[in-house]
């Protein structure tokens, strides 16, 4: 089947970047993506590129180019699901809030939705695409939901997680590792991952394109992201035993990282992860672990999370104390508040967790990161619940530049490994900052000694 016409629900952090990809590298298709957020739509329309809802490096010129020529964004998702031929479900797939699974399993309504609205419009054969993370076994329920509410046509799944991370997802897309499909053993599942492969086989090379049956696919994400995230928890375990002992956490991650069986990356100690994906993926990895009465493999992966959340309280904990076991009306700096440099997501950052235990201690945080704002801080913390928005409103300090965030300042915390970080005059900030003046860096990536040489007191993770 020559495919002409693709449809992707969920405008956000992965379907915009992925299919304005596609859209790039295969002219001839056309394009959709669609989302029931209104002004999410009307951002990525907006004629000032900038305005586009999700920074990525590199992002801006490619829906430049391919906007308004075979790319389109639009809210009317029925048509875009009557036109397409493949349509792409990429909305989101958070931790549930209530009800059985609660704080564990991965939601599935905003799935289910989709999977009934395309069963409700379709009126030819389609090929139903899973792009979200989904839990193993996610296809049967879907085709079951289209196979029972559907007009009688054929309808083909196939599990094509992401493997994007943010930050780099433009390279990532444009040079994948791999990508993978699973489908049905059917001829007729076989010719429906056929003509996905010949969408990616625009750009990407053949033996880069991997098919294997959908379970296999499914779970192979959430194992994808169980073994990155167990890295980080890893080495941050690691950091903490150096602290005490005189080791120092960067001469061991590179020492072990050199060892070609473990590899140098996801090896740099930090404040803990964050991100949209590594904790909610490895909860269901648990849950589903667990609905099949594994429990040494749940808690297994479970201790990923217990040793990510304790390197948050750690770091607060140290701040605290460091700070002459007092923060109460001190005026602390966050540098950066994104969950990583070069995105401006925020979802699930370690910077929300660590903010909300100093506003605990009665702390002012002053927040400067180069593409979060006020706004978005704010909702942050108040998705917490800890405190009324107006005492979250009266803890956050907000300030247009680096320098004005550090005056008068008792610490600053890095929590976002920002590159411009580097560069500042950091011996103006330290003239403008109360004294001693702290640093404490949660990404290890400023110049310890150099600040030291200013008058810093200088504290990085695991050493
Ligand atoms: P997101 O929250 O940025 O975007 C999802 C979008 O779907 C939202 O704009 C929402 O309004 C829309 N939506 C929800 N239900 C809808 C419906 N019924 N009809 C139309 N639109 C609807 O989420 P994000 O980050 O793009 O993640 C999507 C999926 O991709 C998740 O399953 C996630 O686990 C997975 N993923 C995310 C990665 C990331 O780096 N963010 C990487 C790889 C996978």
């Amino acid at each position: 089947m020559k495919i002409t016409k693709i449809c992707c629900i969920g405008a956000g952090y992965v379907g915009g970047p992925t299919m304005a990809v596609i859209a790039q590298k295969c002219p001839e298709i056309q394009v959709t993506v669609v989302d029931l957020n209104e002004e999410r739509i009307a951002a990525w329309n907006d004629e000032n590129i900038n305005n586009i809802p999700i920074y990525e490096p590199g992002l801006d010129k490619i829906v430049l180019e391919a906007r308004g020529r075979n790319l389109f964004f639009s809210t009317d998702v029925e048509k875009a699901i009557d036109e397409a031929q493949i349509i792409f479900i990429s909305v989101n797939t958070p931790t549930k809030t209530y009800g059985k699974g609660k704080g564990m399993a991965a939601d599935l309504k905003y799935i289910e939705l989709c999977a009934r609205q395309i069963a409700r419009v379709a009126k030819d054969n389609k090929i139903v695409v899973e792009k979200s993370t989904l839990p193993v076994r996610t296809a049967e329920a879907i085709k079951s939901i289209l196979d029972n509410t559907g007009n009688g046509v054929q309808f083909q799944i196939l599990s094509n997680p992401e493997f994007l991370a943010e930050g780099t997802a433009v390279q990532d897309l444009l040079n994948p590792d791999r990508i993978l499909i699973g489908g049905d053993s059917s001829s007729e599942g076989q010719k429906a991952i056929e003509a996905l492969v010949e969408v990616y086989s625009n750009w990407v090379p053949a033996v880069k394109i991997l098919t294997t049956n959908v379970w296999s696919s499914e779970l192979s994400k959430l194992t994808a992201n169980a073994f990155l995230a167990q890295r980080i928890s890893s080495i941050n375990a690691v950091s903490e035993l150096c602290e005490k002992t005189g080791a120092d956490v960067n001469e061991v991650a590179k020492a072990i990282g050199m060892d070609s069986r473990i590899g140098s990356k996801f090896l740099k100690a930090s404040v803990g992860f964050g991100g949209s994906c590594f904790q909610k993926d490895i909860l269901n990895l648990v849950y589903i672990a667990k609905s099949y009465g594994l429990n040494e493999v749940a808690d297994y992966w479970e201790q990923v999370i217990i040793m990510n959340d304790h390197q948050k309280r750690r770091f607060s904990n140290n701040i605290v104390q460091t700070l002459y076991n007092t923060v109460s009306d001190k005026k602390i700096t966050f540098f950066g508040w994104a969950f990583k440099k070069d995105t401006n997501d925020t979802r699930e950052s370690a910077a929300i967790y660590v903010a909300d235990d100093l506003i605990n201690e009665n702390a002012k945080i002053a927040v400067y990161d180069p593409k979060v704002s006020r706004k978005k801080v704010l909702a942050d913390l108040d998705y917490l619940e800890t405190r009324t928005a107006s005492a979250n409103a009266d803890s956050v300090l907000s300030f247009d530049t680096p320098y004005d965030a550090c005056a008068n300042s008792h610490a600053i915390a890095v929590l976002t490994e920002w590159d411009e970080f580097i560069q500042y005059d950091w011996q103006k900030i330290y003239d403008s900052m109360q004294k001693p003046a702290f640093v404490f860096d949660g990404r290890n990536v400023l110049n310890g000694p150099a600040l030291e040489a200013i008058g810093f007191v200088y504290q990085g993770i695991g050493s």
